[in-house]
């Protein structure tokens, strides 16, 4: 077995001594000295400790939270801090203008932006302002205002030298005292972990994982997924898409905006870039959070997961997930594959909304996809419907569903209000009260019979604009 190693800033360190239970922010910081990478919020929401992070299996950098990952997630990684990108005698080309352009006053929040901006015009060299807005979305600052900012991206000429990374890990481990990170190369070793160790958790992004408490008095066995190259592909096919569980929100992107654009622009407004370039549907699905956003709309399309479970695959349709809040029938070591979408026929029209305090970089209070088919005379000949943050679970209502079925949209609706004001029963907590959740469905209703009778393009983007 070779040490565990990270490639930072261009040069090879061994880690094999470290706990891998680090959060790499504090090992950046702490062990390594380098304080360029701030520390704001510590849970993945300010962006000011963004690096830029290599796949362990290779390919391109791209912004992450070093806050929200552990050491043992990133050892056979590169990173780059923003000491890596220039400093006060040689800066780079992003952190001159930023600096020229008065972008920057207290600077806390400046090197997470110059990480972020660095990531996005590697990927684009002409991004658009709305390219620009969805880039910087996680990336918070105090002071300054976004302005100088936005003029900085705008302006800049820019050429990266940044190379695609290699796979160069081969490590099948790396131990600490306090926990264990597994890097299984097939299915069938990392179900055998799992079986044969306790206190046992699969990790993929660690996006949520790492942010739960957990018992740290008892070992810690964490099982990578993202090194399994049968959980890294996407499959193409004719009437279906099938997205490897390892694969990540960043890269589902393209896809999803060419077969299902309102579900893209839903994961558009997925926590932000950092987030997207660690996070994963299947781990999405597998926390079983109510007001997670794959879920409605995954469960609009008819979506199923398959599961490796002993040695054998099965398929379960995502409608038949979530038992309860926060749980899923999944046995504790089965392992989710993939999710498999099938691609809507011409004749079926898909919808998705989601509802959120900010538009940006916010979790869901209430949220709603459609999938609808319509027949001769404009009459709805079936129809699905799938509501996030109304209960314990996302759901699938087949009351309100049947409520659609043989109606004309230009017909009157007020059966259908009240059959959906009737059928839901949501909580109260901090995001909405149960009465401001009925209106936010109620609108949705309406806003989708609205579309079907205007027989509109789904894809639609709710933004205040602050300067018209
Ligand atoms: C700042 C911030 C913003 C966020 N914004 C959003 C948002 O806008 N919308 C939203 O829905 N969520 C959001 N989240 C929550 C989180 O990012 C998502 O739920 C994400 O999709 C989790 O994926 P992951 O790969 O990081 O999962 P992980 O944290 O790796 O795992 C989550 C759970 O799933 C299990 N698991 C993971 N993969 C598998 C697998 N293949 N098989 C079996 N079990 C598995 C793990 O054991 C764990 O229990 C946000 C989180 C943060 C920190
Ligand atoms: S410290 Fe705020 S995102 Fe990491
Ligand atoms: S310059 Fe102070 S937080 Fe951005």
């Amino acid at each position: 077995m070779n040490n565990n190693c990270i490639v930072l800033n261009n040069k090879k360190i061994d880690i094999s001594k470290s706990n891998p239970n680090t959060i790499v922010l504090d090992w950046i910081r702490l062990d390594r000295e380098l304080k360029g990478t701030k520390e704001g919020c510590a849970e993945g929401d300010c962006g000011a400790c963004s690096v830029l992070i290599s796949p362990v299996s290779g390919g391109k950098f791209k912004p992450a939270n070093s806050c929200l990952l552990k050491l043992g997630q990133v050892s056979g990684s590169e990173i780059v801090t923003v000491e890596g990108l220039g400093n006060q005698k040689n800066p780079s080309s992003v952190q001159k203008i930023l600096a020229n352009l008065g972008a920057s006053q207290c600077g806390f929040c400046t090197p997470g932006f110059v990480i972020a901006i660095t990531g996005l015009l590697c990927e684009n060299n002409k991004p658009t302002e709305d390219e620009i807005h969805d880039a910087l979305a996680g990336n918070l600052c105090r002071c300054t205002g976004y302005r100088p900012i936005m003029d900085s991206v705008k302006n800049i000429k820019f050429k990266h030298n940044f190379r695609e990374c290699k796979k160069w890990d081969n490590t099948d481990k790396f131990q600490g005292k306090q926990a264990v990170f597994y890097y299984p190369k097939t299915l069938q070793e990392a179900y055998n972990i799992s079986l044969s160790h306790e206190n046992v958790k699969y990790l993929s992004g660690g996006t949520d994982l790492n942010l739960q408490s957990q018992d740290t008095k008892k070992k810690l066995n964490y099982i990578l997924l993202n090194r399994i190259p049968e959980l890294l592909r996407i499959d193409e096919g004719n009437n279906e898409i099938q997205i490897g569980s390892s694969v990540t929100l960043e890269e589902t992107l393209p896809l999803f905006e060419k077969y299902f654009s309102p579900f893209a622009e839903i994961l558009r407004r997925f926590g932000s870039s950092q987030i997207r370039s660690q996070a994963t549907i299947a781990g999405n699905l597998c926390t079983a959070s109510p007001i997670g956003d794959a879920a409605p709309s995954l469960m609009a399309l008819g979506s199923s997961i398959e599961i490796f479970s002993n040695n054998q695959k099965k398929y379960l349709a995502i409608e038949d997930l979530f038992s309860d809040y926060r749980k899923t029938v999944l046995n504790p070591n089965d392992i989710v594959t993939s999710i498999n979408i099938p691609i809507p026929p011409n004749d079926k029209k898909f919808y998705a909304w989601k509802v959120s305090k900010r538009y940006d970089q916010d979790i869901s209070t209430v949220s709603m996809a459609a999938l609808i088919g319509m027949g001769e005379n404009n009459i709805i000949q079936s129809c699905r419907i799938c509501f996030g943050g109304l209960s314990a679970t996302t759901f699938r209502s087949k009351e309100i569903e049947n409520s659609f079925i043989g109606i004309k949209p230009d017909q009157d609706h007020t059966k259908i209000l009240e059959i959906t004001e009737k059928s839901i029963k949501p909580l109260s907590d901090l995001r909405g009260s149960a009465d401001y959740r009925i209106n936010l469905a109620l609108g949705l209703i309406k806003r989708l019979l609205f579309k079907l009778l205007n027989n509109d393009i789904a894809i639609e983007v709710m933004k205040v604009k602050i300067d018209e």
